[in-house]
């Protein structure tokens, strides 16, 4: 029979851990994809078969995976190359949409900060997902996530709104967590940086120069970073449903 959505996410891990060699410094994904790759990576640690390899998490979700399957981890600024260490050589993380040019769509799950960061200091950044992660243009399938302080979010928020202005179907709010004390009050949702997101949503996707639509997010003050990784994946591996597996590069 055909494989689960999960299964074909563990499929797509394993190739990538395939790349991984003796001696690397990795940068480690945050998401239920990136998960299966750190499962795999601790198997392959524990039998000896990757001696001197070690991980900057991107995560405190997956500090916490990697210390727990016996991946030694390492400070980003010990291991980029600005320190004049060998370097991150490979990344691995999976996203929540790819396009035809193999740009990306990350931080649903609230990592993108400290994944772009990690993965953008690397040498090479191979992106795992199941075909469902394909998409016609980025912003299809749900919320494009930007990081800002909360100091004042609500009128950071506006001035991503005057970004859109007049973009049809176009909208944007503060991603927000049931109360936690149960007083029926949302909560901001809050990053493992302590500030908030901000949830856009495009009807049919983002069209125009999505270069000029992130310098124009970046320039915002109080706007920290985006979920949209323009030219960072150097391959993506997709595990399509029959099982088979694509490598894009
Ligand atoms: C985390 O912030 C995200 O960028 C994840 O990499 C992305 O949401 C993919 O997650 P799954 O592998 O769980 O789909």
């Amino acid at each position: 029979g055909n494989l689960t959505q999960d299964e074909l996410k563990r499929v797509a891990a394993h190739r990538a851990v395939e790349f991984v060699e003796p001696g690397m410094t990795l940068g480690l994904g945050t998401g239920s994809t990136a998960g299966h790759a750190l499962d795999r990576l601790g198997d392959l640690l524990r039998a000896g078969a990757l001696p001197g390899v070690a991980g900057v998490p991107t995560s405190l979700k997956t500090e916490a995976h990697a210390a727990r399957v016996g991946i030694p981890l390492l400070p980003l600024e010990d291991a980029a190359s600005a320190s004049g260490a060998g370097g991150i050589r490979l990344s691995i993380d999976g996203a929540d949409e790819v396009d035809p040019d193999l740009n990306l769509v990350k931080g649903r799950g609230g990592s993108l900060l400290r994944e772009k960061m990690v993965e953008g200091a690397g040498d090479r950044f191979v992106v795992i997902v199941d075909e469902s992660k394909l998409v016609p243009r980025l912003g299809c399938t749900g919320a494009v996530p930007v990081e800002v302080i909360p100091f004042g979010a609500p009128h950071t928020l506006g001035l991503i709104r005057k970004v859109f202005d007049g973009v049809l179907g176009f909208h944007a709010r503060l991603r927000t967590v049931p109360a936690p004390k149960g007083d029926g009050l949302d909560a901001p949702f809050l990053t493992d940086n302590g500030n908030y997101i901000v949830e856009m949503f495009f009807e049919d996707g983002i069209r125009g120069d999505l270069r000029d639509i992130s310098d124009r997010l970046l320039r915002i003050t109080g706007v920290v970073e985006h979920g949209m990784f323009l030219g960072m994946a150097t391959t993506v591996i997709v595990a399509n449903k029959d099982g088979t597996v694509t490598v894009i590069n």
